[in-house]
């Protein structure tokens, strides 16, 4: 094999090894920072949600829906944003269920913190796992805000 071909494809060796190496580690960033943000996201859940929904998520009777598996989480990814911290009243339908009562806004929570809880709550019980950085929901909010 002529010189200039070997040396080619080591090139290429070495480009392919640095891009596998590269993407990586930016997905093993965004794990970490997932997870730091599940550690946040249970203790703010139990304080500001487990008492209607449960700690387990399985919501309350008719009372509470449930967010274990909500095909309403899956559906209305924006919207449960703004329902955190704005609340959320009227029937709506969760796996078939239609629930029809108030949720409180909770204006006290930080951008971060509801970071935290949309991470946490899409991370278990079988949802879509997705992590919503400071920044992202900052921009959600101060659209719902309007
Ligand atoms: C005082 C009780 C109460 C608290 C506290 C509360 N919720 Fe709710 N939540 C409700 C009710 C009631 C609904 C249904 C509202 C409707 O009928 O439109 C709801 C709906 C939801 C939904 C959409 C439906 C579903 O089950 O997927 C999500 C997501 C949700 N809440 C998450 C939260 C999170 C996260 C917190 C804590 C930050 C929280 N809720 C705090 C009562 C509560």
């Amino acid at each position: 094999m002529p010189q200039f071909y070997k040396k080619r494809i080591v090139c290429y060796a070495v480009f392919s090894l640095f891009l596998v190496v590269a993407f990586s580690s930016c997905q093993s960033d965004e794990e970490t920072k997932r997870q730091k943000y599940i550690t946040e996201g249970i203790l703010l859940y139990r304080k500001n949600c487990a008492n209607c929904h449960q700690a387990d998520g399985a919501g309350l009777a008719g009372l509470y829906p449930p967010l274990v598996n909500s095909d309403y989480l899956r559906a209305n990814k924006n919207a449960v944003i703004c329902s955190i911290r704005y609340g959320q009243q009227g029937p709506i339908k969760v796996n078939g269920k239609t629930y029809n009562r108030v949720m409180p806004p909770q204006l006290q929570l930080s951008n971060l913190e509801v970071a935290e809880i949309t991470t946490y709550i899409y991370s278990q019980w079988g949802n879509d796992k997705r992590l919503i950085t400071g920044k992202a929901a900052e921009a959600l909010l101060a659209k719902c805000a309007e």
